[in-house]
């Protein structure tokens, strides 16, 4: 049976699901999203990916017609409709549908979609680690903004599969951004590091989550960048997002080749991330 997807309100099914052809996302990439965790079918920090949702669309000056409760609703009818036990829920919103111009009208409606994907814990990545490939960040300077304008994070995606990796390592000169759909962590001498939540990076929820956890465990956090030079065998890095959780990262080859083992702070975070969760 095929998946409900969610348009404007309406729950279809995804082979009836069509979009309008002046829609502003397929032309410009004019756009915001959200992917969000569900467990035993409850999401997943509902409320910080709202708040950063609506954040997205006020830096793009989008015109914010979903409510929290509304944003909720949505997430809901989704997973209950497709019986989701353990997946994602990703929710879009584009500006509008309109004759293509740069310029947009003030009173442009959004577009909402969404749709929901059972996606297990991988548990083995989070057991083994993962190689990333170190290679350029090329995208744009506002990376903080969740837009669906993603071909940097793509390419950079896809030159790390080329290159035999699972994720990409950014970087801007020496300084280490985070990765194509990732943030990233270092722990140097018992010290945590990650990139600070500028415009450089997207201010992951994972990414919040484990900066709270570290402060639990009162493991020294740091949101301060470090750079490839930092980078060390004797160190601990992972890598984090809302699929993937905690994942340590055991190589990088690129712009540099290190051999890295997951260690014991990376690993009492993993615990403590199941138990919140749990
Ligand atoms: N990606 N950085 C980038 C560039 C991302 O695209 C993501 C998430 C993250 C991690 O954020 P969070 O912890 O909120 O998932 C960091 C999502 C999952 C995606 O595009 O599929």
């Amino acid at each position: 049976m095929s998946r409900y997807v969610a348009i404007n309100g309406e729950m279809v099914r995804e082979e009836h699901a069509s979009i309008p052809f002046f829609d502003r996302g397929y032309y410009f990439g004019d756009g915001i999203y959200e992917v969000i965790r569900i467990y035993s079918g409850k999401p997943f920090m509902l409320s910080a990916h709202y708040e950063r949702f609506h954040r997205s669309a006020s830096e793009l000056h989008m015109n914010m017609t979903l409510s929290y409760d509304e944003f909720a609703a949505l997430i809901t009818q989704l997973v209950e409709k497709n019986h989701l036990e353990t997946g994602y829920v990703y929710i879009q919103m584009t500006r509008g549908i309109e004759e293509r111009q740069h310029l947009y009208s003030d009173n442009i409606a959004p577009v909402v979609t969404g749709f929901a994907k059972e996606s297990a814990i991988p548990f083995d990545k989070q057991k083994e680690g993962v190689s990333l490939w170190a290679t350029e960040d090329i995208r744009w300077l506002r990376s903080d903004i969740k837009t669906i304008n993603l071909l940097g994070n793509v390419m950079a995606k896809n030159i790390a599969k080329r290159n035999g990796a699972e994720e990409a390592l950014l970087h801007r000169g020496n300084v280490v951004t985070e990765g194509a759909s990732t943030n990233i962590f270092l722990v140097k001498n018992g010290e945590i590091y990650t990139h600070p939540a500028d415009n450089y990076i997207l201010n992951g929820i994972t990414r919040q989550v484990v900066i709270s956890l570290a402060k639990e465990n009162n493991f020294p956090l740091q949101e301060k960048a470090f750079s490839l030079i930092d980078i060390s065998e004797n160190d601990e890095m992972f890598i984090t997002s809302t699929t993937l959780e905690i994942v340590p990262v055991t190589s990088i080859c690129g712009s540099i080749n290190v051999t890295l083992k997951p260690g014991i702070v990376t690993r009492k975070l993993q615990a403590s991330f199941r138990s919140k969760v749990e």
